[in-house]
């Protein structure tokens, strides 16, 4: 699967969960532009808090560095309290979206049918989604991981068109891999997102499966990143603990270049 015929960006998202202010957020936009600012084939995205999207926005300006957004709500509009539609995210500068997060489905419910209709909503209203999937260590030690995968990305995807397939970006982030400082081994990273293409291959085709970006997250760190970017499947990775610091979310950005 790792078609030179097929030219992935990496793609490397600072996923800030809830932590900077406004102010905060400001200060590392202003000072992530610079110091990536010839980071070369990467493409890089800040995902800050609902609060900060539209100053974070403004701080990024015209530079490299893209918007995204950590959660969405499926609706346009409506009595739905507290909740952010896919528009009012294009509105502030959002490119991308981040659903179906393990956090989200751990402490707020969601499930893979929400996330499936964030994912439909996200698509047609021209932004891009970032569908995380991946197993829990319980998951893994009973040998069901690849099922708890599969499930995660059918039932993710299910429903949306191949012509839509190339604006998606899978995040592989096995749960037990978050915020622990375990991170996958190179080799069972591989394996992992190899098997997500061949689950696309299926659903859509091996052209289209070849095209899509799947990043890892979990643990990502300046001194893993080099390693797991080097597997032929790794296209990327989403990082939560170390993108809180301007200069180790750059390294790893710059990093994640795999020419
Ligand atoms: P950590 O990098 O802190 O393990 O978090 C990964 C993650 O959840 C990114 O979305």
């Amino acid at each position: 699967m790792g078609d030179d015929r097929y030219v992935r960006t990496p793609i490397v998202i600072a996923n800030w969960k809830l932590n900077k202010t406004v102010g905060e957020a400001i200060k590392f936009a202003s000072a992530l532009r610079d110091a990536v600012s010839d980071v070369g084939s990467v493409e890089i995205a800040v995902a800050p808090a609902f609060t900060a999207l539209s100053s974070v926005s403004s701080a990024l300006g015209e530079s490299i560095v893209h918007l995204a957004a950590q959660d969405v709500f499926w609706e346009d509009d409506g009595a739905f309290t507290g909740e952010i539609s896919p528009a009012m995210l294009k509105d502030v500068g959002c490119e991308y979206v981040i659903i179906g997060h393990s956090e989200r489905r751990q402490f707020f419910g969601e499930t893979n049918e929400s996330a499936n209709r964030k994912v439909k909503a996200v698509l047609s209203n021209d932004l891009k989604p970032i569908l995380c999937v991946g197993e829990n260590l319980e998951d893994r030690e009973a040998d069901r991981a690849e099922s708890v995968i599969e499930n995660h990305v059918r039932t993710g995807l299910a429903g949306i068109p191949s012509e839509m397939l190339p604006s998606t970006v899978i995040a592989y982030e096995p749960v037990w891999a978050i915020g622990t400082g375990v991170t996958a081994t190179p080799d069972q990273a591989q394996l992992a997102h190899q098997f997500i293409r061949s689950l696309l291959s299926e659903m859509y085709s091996v052209e289209l499966a070849a095209g899509v970006r799947i990043q890892y997250g979990g643990s990502v760190k300046p001194d893993n990143i080099s390693e797991l970017i080097t597997q032929p499947d790794v296209d990327g990775a989403l990082v939560g603990g170390a993108s809180l610091e301007v200069e180790t979310f750059a390294q790893i950005a710059i990093s994640a270049n795999k020419q």
